[in-house]
Order: structure tokens, then sequence, then C-alpha cells
């Protein structure tokens, strides 16, 4: 008998190789541990063997036993792994990994900077985080200014703040470098406003400031209008409109023609036909005096301008919060 173990031993090794998928393994497996199967029936004639074998071989049949198991398991994961690998189909296209791109206020911005660069402007920089003075005092609003009421913001202590315009650059570069000035200076400033299509606590602006001997308000709507035209094509319809800054003296408010109903009046341009841009005017001369330039000898224009706005005209965007919301579907699209 135990003869026959070792040739059953033999010819399930050998036959375990010929297997060539799971089926075939399964008819393997029912042929050798079934329970008709060859080792079953080996078991059965143990009551017929000499009792004083009996142990041997039973020890024997357990032994086949388990050599059988462990083969059928291993040959099984193998069949699976080579399945999965041919469940990989070679030929689909790979997947992309997302490419990052510009946010839409960033691109709007460079293309700002550049017509500007392009006029002789250069670009000068300013803390978010403001004095009372450069955000107010210097440009010629006063603490009891009512001006102040329509430029709320967070306060830090009494005299630091987070910057309500751009218009505080303006000062810092003044002091910074004698006439003549010609800078713009982009970028974030905050204000206690509710949201809603056209209103953020936070929003972008772009300052302009142009000083030296016999500068005029001509030179500046020049300027705006050029601007206008670069951004936005020949046929942009700018609007200037009598205002008052304190740091300006005469002061004007300038728009663009809305894009979205082409100044038909819309919920964007609430109803007016126009998007304002921002303010802009002749540097007040009390501005002058405050940075020690002498107003009798220079004189220069300031413009402000709202990079959102500008931003929203330019891709047709009728709600400022989307730029803010980091939402992909939105940003992807620019
Ligand atoms: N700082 C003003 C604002 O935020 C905009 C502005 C108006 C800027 C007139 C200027 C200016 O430089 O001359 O509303």
């Amino acid at each position: 008998m135990k003869e026959q173990i070792e040739q059953l031993r033999e010819t399930f090794l050998a036959e375990i190789q010929t297997v060539g998928n799971v089926q075939e393994l399964e008819s393997l497996r029912v042929k050798y541990l079934g329970r008709r199967g060859q080792l079953q029936g080996f078991f059965k004639q143990l009551g017929q063997v000499d009792p004083k074998e009996r142990p041997g071989i039973g020890k024997l049949l357990n032994e086949l036993k388990s050599l059988f198991e462990t083969s059928i398991a291993e040959r099984a994961s193998q069949f699976r792994r080579t399945e999965t690998r041919e469940k990989i189909d070679l030929t689909l296209p790979g997947r992309k990994p997302p490419l990052a791109r510009k946010h839409p206020l960033t691109q709007v911005l460079e293309e700002i900077k550049s017509i500007f660069l392009s006029l002789g402007f250069s670009i000068a920089d300013g803390p978010e985080v403001e004095t009372d003075y450069y955000n107010f005092e210097a440009l010629n609003i006063p603490r009891w200014h009512p001006a102040r009421d329509m430029q709320d913001t967070l306060y830090i202590t009494e005299d630091v703040l987070l910057r309500t315009h751009t218009s505080p650059v303006q000062i810092r570069v003044m002091e910074s470098q004698p006439p003549p000035v010609r800078i713009i200076a982009p970028g974030r400033v905050y204000r206690r406003d509710t949201p809603d299509a056209s209103h953020s606590p936070f929003f972008h602006q772009v300052e302009g400031l142009c000083v030296d001997k016999g500068v005029s308000f001509a030179d500046l709507k020049a300027v705006i209008a050029e601007f206008a035209r670069r951004m936005f094509g020949e046929d942009i319809q700018v609007r200037f409109r009598p205002s008052f800054f304190p740091f300006t003296e005469p002061s004007l408010e300038y728009d663009f023609n809305c894009v979205f109903c082409r100044g038909k009046g819309c919920r964007v341009c609430k109803q007016t036909g126009w998007m304002e841009i921002s303010g802009a005017g002749m540097v007040d001369p009390n501005v002058f005096t405050a940075v020690g330039y002498d107003p009798e000898v220079y004189s220069g224009y300031a413009f402000g301008m709202g990079v959102d706005r500008i931003a929203m005209l330019k891709f047709a965007i009728d709600d400022i919060r989307l730029f803010f919301e980091n939402d992909l579907r939105f940003l992807s699209q620019f």
C-alpha cells in the first residue's frame, strides 16, 4: 500500500504540471481530493490495514492530503495572477495628469501689467497690512472725513488695518524717490462689503500714478482710453464722470461698456449699461505736500482700477464670487 501511495504522489505531481487553466485544475482537485477521489479511496481502505501499520500509513495519507491541497492552492493563485494581468488593456489611452493653469485673475493682471509696461510704467508694490497714515491720512483723508465711511475695513489695531485700496502705494513710492514717477501698483484690497454678484470683501486693484512737470488731465484721459482699447478692442466705449476723491482734484470716475448687455442694462451692470472700473483724477496738492513734492512745480494724475471687474468683462463672468470659490469646474475654463 505504501508503494501505491508513493505512486499516487508521483502521478499527482506530474499531472499538476500539465494543468493549463482553472477548469482543469478543478477537475484535478475532484479527482484527487474529491469525496470519491483517489485519496479518499485509500482512507477507506485504512480499516483493513494491519493495526500495527495503520498509524504510519495514516500519517502518509495525511501528508499526501496536505501536499495536494497546498499544490492546488498555489496553482490556483498563479492562474489568478495571470488572469488579472490579461485584464489590463494595454491599448487604452493613458490617463492625463491634470495640468495646472493660471487663475483668470492672474491672467488678466498679467495682461494689464504688460499694457502699462508698454506705455512706460513700471511696477511698484506695497503691504496689504497698512497703517492708517498711508491708507488714509497721507491721502488727504483725515479721521473725521466722511470718505472713510465707504472704506470700512478690518482693523488690527487703532492704526494698523487691511488696506482698502492700492492708493497707499502712491505715497510709499513718492516718499522713496523724487519725481518723475510713472508706476502701477497691483494688489489685493479689503473692505467691509456684503458679498453679491459684484461685491466681495476682498478684491484686486491696480493703482496708477504719473508725476512730472506739465502732466495734465488730457494725459490721464489718453492713458485710460488707450488701456481700454488694448484690453477690450477698438470699439470699447469709455465714459468719464465727475466725482470726488480726497486725494485728487479734480476727480472723476470712469466706466467701460457692459459686455453682457452691450449697454442695454442687465443684472451685472445694475441696469445702467456701464461697468464701473474705478476712479481717477489729478493728484491733490495736499498729497504732494505730504510726501515733500512741490505742488507748484509738479503735477500728476492717478487712477485705480478693479482687476476683478475687468476680468469679469473680459471673460463674461457675471458673478465675482466665482473667482474665490476654488471650484475647478469654473477655473479650468480659462
Ligand atoms: N482708491 C480709490 C478707491 O479704491 C480709487 C481711486 C480713485 C484711485 C482716484 C486713484 C484715484 O488713484 O486717483 O475707490
